[in-house]
């Protein structure tokens, strides 16, 4: 049985612990904070709740990096999200010195951990915990794609009154307002969307989309936690029970779809090893100009990543 060890206990740590607790797939959750009350708290309530709803994984609260020893999987959420009126982008230069220092000691305590890295700006964040983690592209890689997959899948389950698990879809790109929803590539079950959906109503989903985070930010003040902390937790599902299952995450592209060494949400199967295939999708002129405009900006920040280390 795996121990997950999931640094942060803010709005999405401690969701996607107590998410993961409910799954019942791994021995132990250890949910670490700078602030060690704050991670206690947390983890003793998700642990009393094991009784009402029936679980057995134990979730441990700590600010001691000692206990996240031997960890099989790290999901990294630690960070400050956004304000209204800031863009993902605007949180690097203090996320990243966090990213990279809670990297370094993971790998103090755990020998060839798979890290999933959730906090902002993301695709940059992978970059960072890769660099610091000196780990293999496929055991290194970030949660955005399932979440602005799902946001894209909601609107349109509202919009033609069906489940949402009847929606099929896949979301390319970086997780920014250039990320590249694919209509091409979405079904209803089975059906493809254009048979369902006037173009008009489909591209107004797609715009909202890409700002999916925003609108929420504006909502809350702060930025979402329930779907991107369940999301993570997916994402460790498939890993724990080697399920193979493909989901959209940010990796390091080396070559694919005539990408190099950027970090791009693109369709991956998951599986024990963490990335186990990074999927090549046939991409129309109109797709691949939009994807390559997503790892431009994408580009653009890892180079204000790399200046800040020189
Ligand atoms: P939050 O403020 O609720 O929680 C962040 C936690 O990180 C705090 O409890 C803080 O004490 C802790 N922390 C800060 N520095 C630390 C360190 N050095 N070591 C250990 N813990 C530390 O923020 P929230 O809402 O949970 O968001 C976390 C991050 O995830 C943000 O960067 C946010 O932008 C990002 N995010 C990414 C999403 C995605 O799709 N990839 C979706 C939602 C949020
Ligand atoms: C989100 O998309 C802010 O990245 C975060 O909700």
């Amino acid at each position: 049985m795996s121990k997950v060890t999931v640094i942060g206990a803010g709005n999405v740590g401690a969701t996607c612990a107590n998410v993961l607790a409910h799954k019942d797939i791994v021995k132990e959750v250890v949910l670490l904070d700078l602030v060690g009350d704050l991670a206690k708290g947390k983890a003793l309530d998700t642990w009393q709740q094991a009784p009402i709803d029936g679980y057995s994984t134990y979730v441990r609260g700590t600010d001691n990096y000692a206990d996240t020893a031997d960890s099989d999987i790290v999901v990294i959420t630690a960070g400050v999200p956004r304000k209204p009126g800031m863009s993902r982008d605007d949180l690097i230069t203090t996320n990243a010195k966090i990213v990279s220092s809670v990297t370094r000691s993971i790998m103090e305590h755990s020998k060839n951990p798979i890290i999933i890295v959730v906090s902002n700006p993301l695709d940059v964040m992978t970059y960072a915990a890769h660099q610091a983690s000196g780990l293999p592209d496929s055991r290194v890689f970030g949660m955005a794609g399932i979440l602005d997959t799902a946001r894209y899948r909601a609107f349109l389950a509202t919009a033609l009154n069906v489940s949402p698990k009847d929606i099929q879809a896949v979301l390319m790109g970086g997780h920014g307002d250039t990320m590249v929803p694919l209509p091409r590539y979405t079904t209803v079950a089975g059906i493809p969307v254009t048979e369902m959906i006037d173009e008009e109503q489909l591209q107004a989903i797609v715009e909202r989309t890409k700002v999916g985070g925003g609108e929420l930010v504006k909502l809350m003040g702060t930025s979402a936690w329930y779907a991107p902390g369940a999301a993570a937790a997916q994402m460790v599902e498939a890993i724990v029970k080697d399920e193979n299952r493909i989901y959209p995450c940010c990796v390091r592209l080396s070559g694919q779809y005539g990408i190099d060494n950027t970090y791009l949400g693109v369709p991956v199967k998951l599986g024990k090893n963490g990335i186990e295939q990074v999927i090549e999708l046939p991409l129309n002129d109109s797709e691949s100009a939009l994807l390559n405009e997503s790892a431009g900006h994408v580009k653009a920040v890892m180079s204000v990543y790399d200046n800040m280390n020189k």
